[in-house]
């Protein structure tokens, strides 16, 4: 029998409520597709802080690194925002995961279920049917350039400096996934920035550009500004098939899409590097509003799970099975409060799981 290794970060906040239900998703895949996933547990985020000092201890890294795919769950939480040391922060953690395993390929893909096309805040027939994948460079940009810091001005007053940086092979490593991922997909690139203001969103141009006509003429391309993408977001996200872009513009516009699918509570994502285990995480944060109510939504963290069989664990057809579940309890009428309407059915974090359970089994 296939054995996997996986290592299981559920993080702060709603993160372990979520992942138990992922965890029972596992046991099915496990029964049902003759595999075993060998789990280890580790912490990041608040919880590490709180155990170990860090936000991700050397052994939980190491753990990670040597495991065949890292699911995570969230981190953060209002008690340690800015009541710890800054390099100590529970996004820390998450950070310090993405850049030693050079997880450069974040693939976020926002899709309208069909049965959420009414929890949209845009009506119906702008979102029915919607299918955006992101691929956010995640391991480079204004996330991790120098210099940046908090200094003293001489003349007294203060100055917060980040750098927004990226190199040719940065631009071209991440340009290459985002045209080889729509080759799948609709064979559409738009590349978010902003060359208007930043050289470096000139230097991003001109290589995604380069390597387009090299490589990539049967994809087609075309550049918009990062303001620009986010307004065409909300008057008509049909337009878009795959939203190339960085590190920073990646994280909100993904956000915004993410709500025009009905809730962040649905969109998973991939982070991927060259060789190596994939991290997949839902893109929504660890609610701690919700924490501990059993209120939250699972889905995101199932579909997470099923893009680490996908991408990390080679196992397409599982992955098509659960989501095609979701898709089954979605239609089925099971919500939980975030993607709740008028004649649908409130369920828990574990009414969720053992309706998306069900839908496995049928
Ligand atoms: C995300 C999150 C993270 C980010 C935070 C938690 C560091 O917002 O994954 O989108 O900014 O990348
Ligand atoms: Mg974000």
């Amino acid at each position: 029998m296939t054995s996997y290794n996986i290592t299981m970060l559920p993080g702060d906040g709603i993160g372990p409520e979520i992942m138990a239900q992922v965890r029972r998703v596992m046991a099915w895949v496990e029964g049902a597709h003759g595999v075993s996933f060998k789990i280890t547990d580790g912490l990041i985020g608040g919880c590490a802080y709180e155990a170990d000092g860090v936000p991700l201890s050397d052994t939980t890294l190491a753990t990670a690194k040597a495991s065949d795919a890292i699911l995570m769950g969230a981190v953060g939480g209002p008690q340690w925002d800015g009541k710890v040391d800054y390099a100590k922060r529970p996004e820390a953690g998450l950070l310090r995961l993405r850049k030693d395993l050079d997880l450069f390929a974040n693939l976020r893909p926002a899709m309208c279920f069909d049965a959420l096309a009414d929890a949209s805040s845009l009506k119906r027939d702008l979102v029915a049917g919607l299918d955006i994948l992101f691929v956010r460079e995640l391991a480079g940009g204004v996330y991790f350039g120098e210099p940046r810091g908090i200094e003293d001005l001489p003349g007294g007053g203060r100055v917060g400096i980040n750098t927004q940086r990226y190199t040719d092979a940065e631009i071209i490593r991440i340009a290459h996934v985002a045209f080889d991922m729509a080759r799948k997909r609709g064979g559409r690139v738009h590349s978010a920035e902003k060359a208007n203001v930043m050289e470096a969103g000139v230097l991003w141009r001109e290589e995604v550009t380069k390597l387009h006509a090299a490589e990539y003429t049967d994809v087609k391309l075309e550049h918009i500004l990062a303001d620009n993408c986010a307004m065409q977001l909300v008057k008509a996200p049909k337009q878009f098939d795959v939203i190339l872009t960085d590190n920073l513009f990646g994280d909100i516009l993904s956000d915004a899409a993410a709500m025009l699918t009905g809730s962040l509570g649905m969109l998973p994502s991939a982070s991927l590097g060259s060789g190596g285990p994939g991290l997949y995480e839902p893109v929504h944060g660890s609610a701690p509003d919700i924490a501990g109510q059993n209120l939250a939504n699972p889905i995101a963290a199932i579909l997470s799970f099923a893009m680490a069989l996908r991408y990390s664990l080679d196992m397409g057809v599982a992955a098509d099975a659960v989501e095609a579940a979701v898709d089954k309890t979605l239609a089925s009428g099971a919500r939980t409060g975030d993607i709740w309407t008028e004649g649908t059915i409130r369920v828990g974090t574990d009414g969720m799981g053992d309706a998306v359970l069900k839908a496995l089994n049928n």
